[in-house]
């Protein structure tokens, strides 16, 4: 058979790198929010982000996504413009969840099938396989149960899992988890981390910011330290030593 286009689009996502930022740079009036940030991510593994308030976690991830402006530097997702990839459905994000409208009228079952927007075409009429896709999605989260609730009425942990099943169900290949366990119980955050690295396992890359710093060894492969540059990238036994956690929180003395 002739190799078409679309062919060629999931070559080139297998064999490029999952993510390849180089000297990102990004300013909000006078505040230097990120500087000369390298960082490449390969597949199938999980990648802590860690740094205090205000070190530029979230605008980093804007600046993957290409939804936040960046002043210098670039960002290639599987070889592809930030823009391509996520019309491709390569890539999930799941926002800090005080800038999410909890109060929008729209079932956990409807929020998973936005991740199928992608795939629906111009009516946006989903198919049988969209609804399996989704059911799946539901039942490999535990919300199966919930899935005609409002997702204004789901506990903290449960609206995770949502964000969690909407990237199953598009396929994601890159996951970009901001602070998913802020404001969550133990008990979702242990289930929710079993799931990742179940997506892990099946060669998901995920970035992820948290401040649980005691559950980083068990859930991360691999640690990034940002103080809005990358102060050290590694294995998390090292990214969490007392020195290197004192310079990247700001307690080192002077
Ligand atoms: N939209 C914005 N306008 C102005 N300043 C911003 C904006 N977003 C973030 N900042 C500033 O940029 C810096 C980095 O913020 P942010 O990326 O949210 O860090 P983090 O997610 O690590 O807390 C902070 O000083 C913050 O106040
Ligand atoms: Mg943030």
């Amino acid at each position: 058979m002739t190799p078409t286009a679309a062919d060629h689009h999931v070559d080139s996502a297998a064999s490029a790198q999952t993510l390849e930022a180089r000297g990102v740079a990004v300013r909000y009036g006078t505040v230097q929010a990120l500087q000369g940030v390298d960082l490449t991510l390969d597949s199938a593994t999980i990648t802590g982000l860690l740094g205090m308030n205000g070190s530029g976690k979230s605008s980093f991830f804007g600046a993957i996504m290409g939804t936040v402006k960046t002043t210098a530097g670039s960002v290639r997702l599987f070889g592809a413009a930030p823009k391509e990839a996520r019309s491709r459905g390569l890539v999930a994000y799941m926002p800090q969840s005080e800038n999410v409208d909890w109060d929008f009228p729209i079932s956990v079952r409807e929020v998973v099938m936005t991740g199928r927007y992608g795939r629906l075409g111009l009516t946006r009429r989903p198919h049988g396989r969209d609804r399996a896709a989704v059911g799946e999605a539901l039942d490999r989260v535990g919300l199966t149960e919930l899935a005609s609730r409002q997702i204004g009425e789901l506990s903290g942990g449960q609206r995770k899992r949502v964000f969690v099943a909407r990237a199953i169900a598009q396929g994601a290949r890159l996951l970009l988890l901001d602070e998913p366990f802020a404001g969550v119980d133990k008990a979702s955050e242990a289930t929710i981390s079993a799931l990742l690295r179940e997506l892990r396992d099946e060669g998901c890359s995920i970035l992820i910011s948290t401040h649980d710093l005691a559950g980083v060894p068990e859930l991360c492969d691999d640690v990034v330290l940002l103080k809005n540059r990358v102060l050290f990238r590694g294995e998390p036994s090292e990214a969490l030593s007392p020195e290197r956690l004192a310079l990247v929180f700001g307690l080192e003395s002077a």
